[in-house]
């Protein structure tokens, strides 16, 4: 199994998977210094920066995307903190072959604009008292696809966004990931 993970941030993801000895042919980060790259070298992982605001368009930018995908000889893709978004060329070469990681429990504070920190915010101001992370499949709808696995927490008092953050990487998506993973490598997904 060819796995490509793709990135734009820190990695801590990526590094969940690199920690569970999930073997990773290929990293494409999306952000010339994301530190997710330095996580990828450490472990002796082919990188590949193809950075978005070199491509005046979302087509040219998924070509570019594709074609290093399709010469890897991928068969599956990971996005681990990528917040690019997938065009068509791309979405129809992988599809049912792409997996996210997202920080909430979706159908709650998915979607356009919800990534990263901006979940946690939105947790927060609309009083939820459990939240979570999803890994699912891609497809054209953003996070839209078909749900493989979920964990929920619950949310503190206390809680700030950055705190949230913080538990539900360590206790869900480092969790989910890793194990998406395993279950489509062992044809688990259908
Ligand atoms: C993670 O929390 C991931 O779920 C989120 O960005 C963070 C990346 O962290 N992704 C999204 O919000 C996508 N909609 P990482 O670079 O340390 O893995």
């Amino acid at each position: 199994m060819r796995i490509a993970v793709l990135v734009s941030g820190g990695g801590t993801n990526l590094q969940a998977l690199i920690d569970a000895n999930i073997q990773i042919s290929l990293v494409i980060s999306s952000v010339q210094n994301a530190y997710a790259i330095e996580r990828a070298k450490n472990a002796g992982i082919k990188t590949l920066v193809i950075e978005r605001k070199s491509f005046k368009d979302i087509n040219e930018y998924d070509n570019s995307l594709a074609d290093a995908l399709t010469q890897e000889k991928t068969d599956l893709v990971v996005l681990a903190g990528f917040l690019s978004i997938l065009g068509e060329k791309v979405l129809s070469a992988f599809s049912n072959k792409i997996i996210n990681v997202h920080p909430s429990l979706i159908p709650s504070f998915c979607g356009k604009g919800f990534y990263g920190l901006k979940v946690h915010e939105a947790v927060l101001d609309y009083g939820v008292k459990v939240t979570g992370a999803t890994v699912h499949l891609v497809n054209e709808v953003v996070d839209g696809g078909k749900i493989i696995l979920q964990k929920a927490i619950d949310v503190l008092p206390s809680d700030t966004a950055e705190a949230l953050q913080k538990r539900v990487m360590q206790e869900c998506e480092w969790v989910l990931l890793p194990k998406a993973v395993e279950m489509f490598c062992k044809g688990e997904i259908k």
